[in-house]
């Protein structure tokens, strides 16, 4: 039977899956409870039907996302490494949570294969700096897209390399920088 992995056991796997992929993955450890708690204080549960997480790891946020949402919310999450997504069905066998072994790209066509009409909370760590000009915007410009009327999006990122991005498709980007977090992070609120 599975056993759920401690937080430490969890650690030193995300940081085993970092030394093989380290520009995937971006962060040698998982994000702090301070950072995480920052960054979900923004959310209004009563609102948020359909939550979109881009990059959950081993699950650090997934699991405080899933013990705050709505008995009747979704939950999906874009992961890329097979490793982490494999985790993460053994450990949240929540009916709620549907984990997409892809890219955050590929969010239109999962939303639609799901029959979801759009997204009222999209919450990422993936790291933008390391991507490709062409991939940011394009990852940037979906994420617009897909958002429902009134709907928010939360980055946390350890650069300001996607800012331009979100100004560009975004009202309003709001910033803040959570220094209890290794490395420092910064938190970008589009709305
Ligand atoms: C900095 S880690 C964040 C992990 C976790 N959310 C946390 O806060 O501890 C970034 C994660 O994004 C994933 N990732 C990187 N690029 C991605 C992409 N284009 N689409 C989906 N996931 C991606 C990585 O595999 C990694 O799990």
């Amino acid at each position: 039977m599975f056993r759920k992995p401690s937080r430490s056991e969890e650690t030193l796997l995300f940081a085993k899956n970092f030394l093989q992929h380290p520009m995937m993955l971006g962060s040698l450890i998982p994000s702090s409870r301070f950072l995480i708690g920052r960054l979900l204080n923004k959310v209004d549960w009563a609102r948020a039907r359909t939550i979109v997480e881009y990059g959950p790891g081993v699950g650090t946020i997934t699991s405080h996302i899933l013990s705050k949402m709505a008995p009747d919310a979704r939950l999906i999450a874009f992961e890329m490494n097979e490793r982490f997504v494999r985790y993460l069905e053994r450990s949240f066998p929540d009916p709620r949570l549907h984990v997409v072994h892809g890219s955050a790209e590929n969010v239109q066509k999962e939303l639609d294969r799901l029959h979801l009409d759009g997204a009222d909370y999209i919450i990422s760590g993936i790291p933008f700096n390391n991507m490709q000009y062409e991939l940011r915007e394009k990852i940037t410009r979906q994420i617009r897209a897909v958002l429902n009327p009134g709907g928010e999006v939360l980055i946390y990122q350890f650069t300001r390399t996607v800012l331009p991005h979100l100004r560009t498709h975004f009202d309003q980007v709001d910033q803040e920088v959570e220094l209890r977090n290794f490395p420092f992070a910064m938190l970008f609120h589009c709305t």
